[in-house]
C-alpha cells in the first residue's frame, strides 16, 4: 500500500478500505505521510466526499491515534456535551452547573475560539487563577467529587485530529461533513464520556449555513456513535443571532453568572434548560424530559446551579471572588455605544459579522497566535423582535484599542431593522436527531 495510491482512489471516488484509511493515518501522525500528500487526500475527500462505513473507519482510526481515556472509575453516567461553535456560545458553562447540581457526571474537554466563534477554554481562563490544564487523575477525582470538569484538549488525545485540523485550516478543507464529523467524534469518543450531545448550529453564524446541511452533519455524528455503540444524541439549534446578549470572554461570564442566578436572557435560559433537560435523560438521572426541565428550573430558583458553579471554579483554581462580585472583572477602557438611525422591530442580527467584530475589537483571536484582550467584546443591548425606536441603544461594544469607527459601523449594519413586527419563536431548536 502506498499514500500516492490512496490519494488516486479517492480523486477517482473510489471507496477508501479500512486499511488504507488507518495507513493515512497513522503514517500522518508518523510524520511518514507528508503535508502536502496529506492535503492532496483531505482535498479528494473534501470533494468526492465518503460513504457512512468510510466515515466511521476514519473516526474509529483517529480515536485511537493517541491516548484513549478511561473514565470508568467516575461512578454513574459520564456525559460530556459539543457545540459546533457559534458566538456568544456559553452554553456548557451554564448547563454544566445546573445539571451537575441534580447529579449527573459531566467529563468535558473544550476547545479555544478562533476566527469569529468563541472558545469555552478561553472564557474560564478570564477568570483569573482557573486552571484548564488538569492532570487525568485531577480531572476524573473534581468530576467524581464536584460532579463537572471542563478541560483544554488534552494533548495525547487524538493526535491525528490535532494535526489533520490545522492543516485544514489552511488548505480551504475545513467545511466538508465526512473530515467535521471525524474530527469531532474522534475527540470525544476518545475522552472517555458514555453519553454526548451534540449540538449542530446552522445559520449565518455557524460553520453550516442551512438547516440541511447541519441535519446532515448532525446525523452522521449520531450514526458514527451508534456503529461505535455510544449513546450520542443531536440538536439542530439556530446561529442565525448571536446566543444571549455577551459576547467576549469575560462580557460571557458575567452572562453564565446573571443566567445561573435566573437573569439571564430568554434565548440563552431555554436552550440550556432544553439541552440540560436531554443530558439528565442520556445520564438516566430522568426519565421524562419534562421532569428533568422542571428540577434545572427549580435548582436555578434555590440557588444550587450557582452554588455549583462556584463549587467547580474553585475546584479548578479560580479565584471565586471574581464570580461573587462580577464588578470585579477588569473593564476595557474605551466603551462605545452603537444607536439606532430608524425606529421598527428588529429582524435579524448578523451573528458572523458580530463574532468577527467583537474579535477585532481583541475579544478573538485571528490565528492562533493572537493573544486576547479578556475585556474586550460587545454586548446586545436589543435581539431579534424587539421593538427600537430611533437613537435608542443597539449595542455596547468594549475594547483597549483606540481605532473602533470601522467596527462600530459594522455592528450597525449588522442590525436589519424594518417596520413590521417579527414572528417569536419559542425554541432555537429546530430538531433532536437520536
Ligand atoms: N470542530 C471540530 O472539532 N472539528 C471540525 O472539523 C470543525 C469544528
Amino acid at each position: 500500500m502506498d499514500i500516492i495510491e490512496i490519494i488516486e482512489h479517492k480523486r477517482d471516488k473510489k471507496k477508501l478500505s479500512k486499511e488504507e484509511i488507518e495507513y493515512f493515518i497513522k503514517g500522518y501522525v508518523n510524520n511518514e505521510i507528508k503535508d502536502y500528500q496529506a492535503s492532496s487526500l483531505l482535498m479528494a475527500i473534501y470533494l468526492n466526499g465518503m460513504e457512512k462505513d468510510e466515515i466511521a473507519n476514519l473516526t474509529e482510526a483517529m480515536r485511537v491515534s493517541g491516548e484513549v481515556w478511561d473514565l470508568s472509575c467516575i461512578e454513574g453516567i459520564k456525559v460530556d456535551k459539543h457545540s459546533t461553535g457559534g458566538v456568544g456560545d456559553k452554553v456548557s458553562l451554564i448547563l454544566g452547573p445546573m445539571i451537575a447540581s441534580l447529579g449527573a457526571k459531566l467529563a468535558k474537554m473544550s476547545g479555544r475560539g478562533l476566527g469569529h466563534t468563541g472558545g469555552t477554554i478561553d472564557k474560564l481562563e478570564s477568570i483569573p487563577g482557573f486552571r484548564v490544564n488538569l492532570t487525568k487523575e485531577e480531572f476524573i477525582n473534581q468530576v467524581n467529587n464536584v460532579g463537572m470538569a471542563i478541560i483544554g484538549q488534552d494533548k495525547n488525545i487524538d493526535p491525528a485530529d490535532k494535526k489533520i485540523y490545522a492543516l485544514r485550516d489552511v488548505t480551504g478543507t475545513v467545511s466538508s461533513i465526512p473530515l467535521i464529523a471525524s474530527s469531532i467524534m474522534s475527540k470525544k469518543l476518545a475522552s472517555g464520556a458514555d453519553a454526548i450531545l451534540l449540538d449542530v448550529k446552522y445559520g449565518n453564524g455557524a460553520f453550516m449555513k442551512t438547516i440541511d446541511e447541519a441535519k446532515k452533519l448532525a446525523t452522521t455524528m449520531v450514526e458514527i456513535g451508534k456503529s461505535l455503540n455510544k449513546d450520542v444524541k443531536a440538536e439542530v439549534t439556530d446561529m442565525n443571532q448571536p446566543l444571549g446578549c455577551a459576547i467576549g470572554n469575560n462580557l460571557e461570564i458575567k452572562e453564565v453568572i446573571d443566567t445561573l442566578k435566573g437573569n439571564g436572557p430568554k434565548d440563552i435560559t431555554e436552550i440550556c434548560i432544553s439541552s440540560g433537560a436531554i443530558l439528565l435523560n442520556q445520564a438516566k438521572i430522568f426519565s421524562s424530559i419534562n421532569e428533568a426541565r422542571e428540577a434545572i428550573k427549580e435548582s436555578v430558583k434555590e440557588g444550587k446551579a450557582f452554588k455549583k458553579f462556584v463549587e467547580f471554579v474553585k475546584s479548578q483554581g479560580g479565584d471565586v471572588s471574581y464570580i461573587l462580585d462580577p464588578s470585579k472583572f477588569p473593564v476595557a477602557k474605551n466603551i462605545i455605544k452603537v444607536y439606532s438611525l430608524n425606529e421598527g422591530y428588529v429582524h435579524s442580527i448578523n451573528a458572523l459579522e458580530i463574532g468577527k467584530s467583537s474579535m477585532h475589537l481583541g475579544g478573538g483571536r485571528e490565528t492562533l497566535d493572537d493573544v486576547i484582550d479578556m475585556s474586550a467584546g460587545i454586548v446586545l443591548n436589543k435581539k431579534v423582535g424587539d421593538k427600537v425606536y430611533k437613537n435608542e441603544l443597539l449595542a455596547t461594544l468594549y475594547t483597549n484599542k483606540s481605532e473602533y469607527e470601522t467596527i462600530k459601523e459594522n455592528v450597525l449594519s449588522s442590525f436589519v431593522i424594518k417596520k413590521e413586527r417579527v414572528k417569536e419563536e419559542n425554541s432555537l431548536t429546530h430538531e433532536i436527531i437520536e
